[in-house]
């Protein structure tokens, strides 16, 4: 199995006939891949078996939308048993999860939303993530999110806060540049404020996506392809980071496999320039 290095793509189970067939050049390029971890949590027959043919030839990272580690709610034990489970079968290189919370008080919005930027806030999370790191024996990443309001609160950066949490937390950073394009857009912030305000060793996965732009403000669609301002910031951040492994996360439109491939082909080319 190869080790986790360079460039990914998000696994689809559309996209299983085309990796999985006879074909072997259908992922040159790619060196690895993201699962979504609430799709394999608990479920078995094709899908599961699919994946793990997948997981015996590439390297898997895990990546999770509900563990919801801002709310005010307590851990969701179930979830976080569900999460090692699967972790165990995996055997991933990575696992992440989102720098949000989902719900509170029994309620699940299947939605990720922003957080108060306090430091009570940072003391509440960082704590959480503790408690979740020892429970699975393993440091975990927090990605940042797309955002579309602020709190009157707000006592710092969002990249304040999250350098902060991770600080206290110890543990790893994915980062969305995608996510900071369209919040930097959405709130008035500098991108580049944003990256040379990020503690760069903790880095340890890089996420890009395309958006939707409707003039005042953008949302995070994962329906298209990456965008070329969102590829140029992506270059600016391997400026301060490094060579860090990056995926292409594609939700919606979901075109065939050979596409993304293809795509991806220009994402090693901009971080070759921009680390050559
Ligand atoms: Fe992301």
């Amino acid at each position: 199995m190869r080790d986790l290095a360079g460039f990914g793509l998000g696994l689809r189970p559309q996209h299983f006939p085309s990796i999985l067939g006879d074909d072997p050049d259908v992922c040159e390029g790619v060196d690895w891949f993201e699962i979504i971890s609430e799709n394999f949590i608990g479920v078995g027959g094709p899908l599961l078996r699919n994946m793990r043919a997948v997981a015996e030839k590439f390297p898997i990272v895990m990546h999770g939308v509900s563990m919801s580690i801002g709310s005010v709610d307590p851990l969701d034990t179930a979830y976080l048993a569900g999460l090692k489970a699967l972790a165990d079968v995996v055997q991933p290189k990575l696992i992440s999860d989102h720098l949000c919370w989902t719900g509170a008080h029994g309620h699940n919005m299947h939605d990720l939303l922003p957080l108060p930027l306090t430091e009570a806030t940072v003391d509440h999370v960082a704590g959480r993530v503790r408690h979740v790191q020892d429970y699975l024996g393993r440091q975990i990443l927090l990605e940042n999110t797309s955002t579309y309001v602020t709190f009157a609160d707000d006592e710092m950066t969002e990249w304040a806060f999250l350098s902060e949490i991770c600080q206290r937390a110890d543990c790893g950073i994915l980062l969305d540049v995608n996510n900071i394009f369209v919040s930097a857009f959405n709130h008035g912030f500098s991108a580049s404020d944003y990256l040379a305000g990020l503690p760069v060793n903790r880095v340890q996965q890089i996420h890009l996506a395309g958006h939707e732009h409707n003039g005042d403000h953008i949302i995070d669609t994962h329906d298209q392809p990456v965008p070329l301002d969102v590829l140029a910031l992506y270059e600016a951040a391997l400026d301060h980071v490094g060579p860090v492994p990056t995926m292409i996360e594609r939700d919606g439109n979901i075109p065939p496999f050979a596409d993304l491939v293809a795509e991806l082909k220009g994402v090693r080319a901009a971080a070759e320039r921009a680390l050559s």
